[in-house]
């Protein structure tokens, strides 16, 4: 009792669970008093730690948000503004006051296409106003870009439309030869700065796993003024249609196995440097958030999940969550929290290289009938 084992590595001080006495997990439901789910994250008291990640199918149609509220959303995060879209608008401005003048023409060429985005940025800040002003949940707004520069100054409008906290989205692709890592690492902390410069709000930043040393990058942010992080964007990869011979981009859902990246990084991170750890990618099920707060979660957003079966699955998860935490013989999620972090570790270097080594030395090759497949 009061240790928990799993994949070789045993940690301290998890949650004791007491005796329950039930074998049957309905009764021990019945029996106990409902879990507390509620937590906080970049100190925000939630109701639970279930929060709507940012994608616009969920957030964009105003009639969606109460909808999201009432299945149980403890946040959500609007779909993203574009540093590409707040940059064309204020070209499109420069242009206007240019018309006429020979320089309009030519840069024109540098616009992207205008059609990409949804909205503008009045009628994001409108629809921000009109959320906040609807719903009892915090509402976090998302700026989404990969340069410093100019387009960040719109932080300090949604800060003035309301805004609950700031999801700032940092997804670059560097692929330019020329550059090292140590410059591409100092601009995510530039464009950091920058937005902590222009709010107070509470600010996470949600960006990829592919840093040289993770670790080294979050402390970093964190010194930058980020109070927390967004682990981890998806990185969604073209495929090639061999028949037509096209790029193709088709947007692949996560599934359950995609949050071990996010699981690994958040149990590396939890009780270091300051940062408010929120876990993006992969969670379906009730277990995943169990997982992603053993790992060191304060909340977990969701999306495939509710783009596949619809606001209401949020009330599925809460309750998956609530009979799990009965099941255990918890009275708080907030118990859970860390507790399988590598912190709490007696070998911390189990979530390092050790398990890799174990992983690949234990693989059972599964038989012919078993395989799913050729590949
Ligand atoms: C259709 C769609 C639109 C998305 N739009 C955004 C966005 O505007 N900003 C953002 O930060 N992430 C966006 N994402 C990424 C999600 O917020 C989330 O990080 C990702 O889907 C992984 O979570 P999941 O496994 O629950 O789907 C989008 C994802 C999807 C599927």
């Amino acid at each position: 009792m009061g240790r928990v084992q799993s994949g070789g590595i045993r940690c301290q001080n998890p949650p004791a669970p007491p005796e329950l006495g039930h074998p049957d997990p309905l009764e021990a439901w019945q029996a106990m008093a409902q879990p507390d789910l509620s937590t906080t994250w970049l100190g925000l008291p939630l109701r639970s730690p279930l929060v709507v990640g940012a994608a616009a199918p969920l957030s964009e149609d105003p009639a969606t948000l109460p909808r999201l509220e009432e299945e149980g959303a403890a946040a959500i995060v609007l779909h993203s503004l574009f540093e590409e879209q707040l940059e064309q608008e204020q070209l499109n401005l420069h242009h206007l006051s240019l018309l006429g003048s020979e320089s309009y023409g030519e840069s024109l060429t540098y616009v992207p296409e205008g059609s990409l985005f949804h909205v503008g940025s009045e009628l994001y800040l409108r629809h921000l106003e009109q959320a906040r002003s609807r719903l009892a949940i915090p509402v976090i707004a998302s700026l989404n870009g990969q340069h410093p520069g100019g387009w960040v100054r719109y932080a300090r409008q949604l800060e003035g439309a309301g805004a609950s906290a700031i999801e700032l989205n940092i997804y670059t692709l560097p692929t330019d030869p020329n550059r090292d890592s140590a410059s591409i690492e100092a601009e995510v902390e530039a464009i950091v700065r920058e937005v902590r410069a222009e709010v107070r709000l509470p600010l996470a930043v949600k960006l990829g796993p592919y840093f040289t040393n993770f670790a080294a990058m979050a402390r970093r942010l964190a010194a930058a003024g980020a109070d927390g992080l967004t682990l981890f964007n998806r990185f969604y990869q073209p495929d090639i249609d061999i028949e037509t011979l096209e790029v193709r981009s088709n947007l692949l859902l996560s599934t359950p196995h995609d949050l071990r990246l996010p699981l690994r990084w958040i149990a590396l991170l939890h009780g270091r440097h300051g940062l408010d750890l929120a876990a993006t990618s992969g969670v379906h099920r009730g277990t995943d958030v169990v997982r992603l707060l053993m790992a060191g979660a304060c909340v977990t957003q969701v999306v495939g999940a509710l783009l596949r079966h619809g606001p209401k699955r949020l009330r599925g998860l809460e309750e998956e969550l609530r009979l799990w935490l009965c099941e255990h013989g918890h009275a708080s999620a907030r118990e859970l929290v860390g507790c399988m972090s590598q912190s709490r570790c007696p070998t911390p270097l189990d979530y390092e290289r050790v398990q890799y080594m174990r992983m690949l030395q234990t693989f059972q090759p599964a038989t012919a009938e078993g395989a799913p497949g050729p590949w």
